[in-house]
């Protein structure tokens, strides 16, 4: 009770507020996503996410190595495909030789300790911009977990660490860690994106891989059939119990700052680390900001991740990673 507690007095200066700070953001609490096209010397900023970029082959190996150096030790892969390699299921997927597999390859072969992450959905290989395969203007289920399950394979095969399926449909997990079992891929991990919003923070993301749904007739607009409604907070608890019971290693809630009250539902309640996607929409528009000298770049982008620590997120997958490690 005032006066004999005066809670300033823990705040006085920057040493005794250092000695009491509950929350410590390191370069160990983030995975790198990472945009991979194809091409030689390719670097190409992704125009809705200033400083972002596309990297060819080549240039992937000397931005792993400069993660490397700066603490970041892990990376998830995303993939830009050629127009003319997409089709309804994804065939491209599962070449053994293609982008993401030789994207696999660059990074372990560049830094042989640096955890590869891959992106397992349908949606970057699809003409229609769906992460599942389009029937009758409906995404089916059962059809496409059979293929996302060999897309993992074939990652597994490439020598990916963690495979992280980011498609929502329902029953994947079981079935892609029964087929990783099956290929003696035991040491291969999941990482399921278990409660992923149908957000629109992933406008930005979406222009980077050229994989929005297309606008035609039979063709679902949106994600919303998959992808969970953001009113819902139970929902997420029982996606993210399925998953678990189904095999995953790693769970995460996507977005970030939207979110984290699921994060904090979440870390509460389940006993495997929870993982948090801050996603494109969320870096662009501190981005934007802080271009119109509205906001200040690099404190409000260590205050949200941060927040998203302290809600219970055991990791972060952030474009800012590379910011910040330089900042910590
Ligand atoms: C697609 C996928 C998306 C993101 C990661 N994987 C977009 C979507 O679901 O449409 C979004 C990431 C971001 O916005 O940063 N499977």
């Amino acid at each position: 009770m005032f006066p004999l507690q005066r809670h300033r007095r823990l705040r006085q200066n920057e040493s005794i507020r250092s000695l009491i700070r509950e929350t410590h953001l390191s370069p160990n609490d983030f995975i790198v996503p990472l945009f991979v096209v194809e091409g030689k010397g390719v670097k190409d900023e992704i125009a809705s996410m200033p400083n972002y970029y596309r990297f060819s082959l080549d240039l992937l190996t000397k931005e792993v190595k400069e993660l490397w150096q700066l603490g970041l030790k892990s990376v998830l892969l995303f993939v830009k495909v050629d127009e003319k390699l997409k089709d309804n299921r994804g065939e491209e997927a599962v070449n053994p030789n293609g982008l993401m597999q030789r994207a696999i390859r660059t990074v372990k072969e560049a830094v042989p300790e640096m955890l590869v992450m891959t992106d397992v959905a349908l949606d970057p290989y699809s003409i229609y911009g769906h992460d599942g395969i389009v029937d009758q203007g409906k995404i089916v289920n059962d059809r496409t977990n059979s293929f996302l399950a060999q897309m993992a394979l074939s990652h597994a095969q490439a020598g990916a660490d963690f495979v992280a399926p980011s498609d929502m449909m329902d029953g994947r997990i079981l079935e892609i860690r029964s087929v990783l079992e099956d290929a003696h891929f035991t040491d291969v991990g999941i990482m399921s994106y278990s409660a992923k919003f149908a957000s629109a923070f992933y406008g930005p993301f979406r222009d980077a891989l050229d994989s929005a749904p297309v606008d035609a007739k039979d063709i679902p607009k949106d994600k919303k059939t998959y992808q969970m409604d953001p009113a819902n907070r139970s929902e997420a608890l029982k996606e993210t119990f399925a998953d678990i019971d189904e095999g995953a290693d790693i769970v995460m809630v996507k977005p970030g700052l939207c979110y984290l009250d699921i994060v904090r539902d979440l870390s509460n309640e389940v006993e495997v680390p929870v993982a948090v996607y801050q996603v494109s929409g969320e870096y662009a528009m501190i981005k934007a900001a802080s271009e119109k000298g509205w906001l200040d770049h690099d404190e409000v982008m260590l205050e949200q991740l941060t927040a998203i620590k302290r809600a219970g997120a055991s990791m972060i997958a952030s474009y800012f990673a590379k910011d910040a490690a330089k900042l910590l």
